[in-house]
């Protein structure tokens, strides 16, 4: 019955601090099998404009990120980087434009739980695990998205979910502290069990908006290997500010500024680019 009565506590507290509750709910489920990647974009933002009180906060952006691709987005405070993420992930709905995620699945038609169980993760800043469990408890549970599934699978887990679990821990490198509680781990190690937890729901697309805020140079620079193994499997959006983060993971970057793409290309060539360096220089 233990087992029972930490799945109870574990599901009561997903049912109060839980991500993506709520959300209406207005376009149908989306499965796994639906995601049509048939032209290897995974995700196509399609003249997205966002006002709040009449500013544009995102002014007719267009973007495409390719299936595996490791992308990168910079920019300005306010260029509209994160109301992007809230694009996408339906937290916002645009004023006008589409947002595709594959061929044929327009998010902005979804609500923040479809979009979550077709197949994107989201990180957020502040990290959503459960501190008074293990960490490996912490990953059990964000396996078992279904609550009915996780009353009644916690006590016994098949051995390829362990296997899972094992490859995960390894991968964000906590394996050496799976059985610690959540809460002891540092800040950079929350950080990697959040996305080993966002892992486990095995998303093809995942966003990460300012991911080493707060780390040391040594945890940063082990997200940023971990980031780079993770393309190809995964499509990654990641925005930071952090440039010597951006170099090591080496993909395209997209220059935000005022809620429209600025330049593209890799971080030498809008680096050298005179309009992304006015817009960082402040004019
Ligand atoms: N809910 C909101 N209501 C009103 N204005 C908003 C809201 N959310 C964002 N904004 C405004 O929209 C603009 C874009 O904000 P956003 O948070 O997307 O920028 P950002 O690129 O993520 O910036 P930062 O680098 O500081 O995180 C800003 O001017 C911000 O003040
Ligand atoms: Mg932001």
């Amino acid at each position: 019955m233990k087992a029972k009565e930490i799945a109870r506590r574990i599901i009561g507290i997903e049912l109060d601090e839980g991500r993506g509750q709520g959300g209406e709910h207005f376009g149908h489920r989306v499965e796994r099998g639906e995601l049509d990647l048939s032209h290897n974009v995974i995700l196509y933002l399609d003249e997205i404009t966002v006002s709040f009180d009449g500013f544009k906060a995102l002014n007719k952006l267009s973007m495409t990120i390719d299936v595996g691709e490791l992308r990168c987005i910079i920019g300005p405070n306010g260029a509209g980087k994160t109301t992007m993420m809230d694009v996408i992930t339906g937290k916002t709905r645009p004023d006008s434009g589409k947002a595709f995620f594959g061929q044929s699945i327009d998010l902005t038609h979804f609500s923040e739980p479809e979009i979550a169980h077709a197949g994107i993760g989201r990180k957020f800043q502040k990290p959503t695990i459960f501190e008074r469990h293990s960490v490996f408890e912490n990953l059990e549970l964000a396996m078992k998205t279904d609550k009915r599934a996780a009353m009644s699978l916690i006590a016994w887990l098949a051995d390829d979910e362990r296997d899972r679990i094992s490859d995960t821990l390894r991968l964000i490198r906590l394996d050496h502290d799976a059985d610690r509680p959540a809460g002891l781990l540092s800040h950079g190690q929350k950080q990697w069990l959040e996305i080993g937890m966002l892992l486990m729901q095995e998303p093809k697309l995942l966003l990460l908006d300012e991911p080493v805020a707060g780390m040391t140079d040594d945890e940063t620079m082990r997200t940023a290997e971990l980031f780079v193994s993770l393309a190809g499997q995964h499509s990654l959006m990641v925005v930071e500010h952090d440039m010597a983060f951006i170099k090591q993971l080496g993909g395209k970057v997209t220059v935000l500024h005022e809620g429209s793409v600025l330049a593209e290309g890799d971080l030498d060539s809008v680096q050298n680019d005179q309009r992304v360096i006015e817009v960082y220089l402040g004019r």
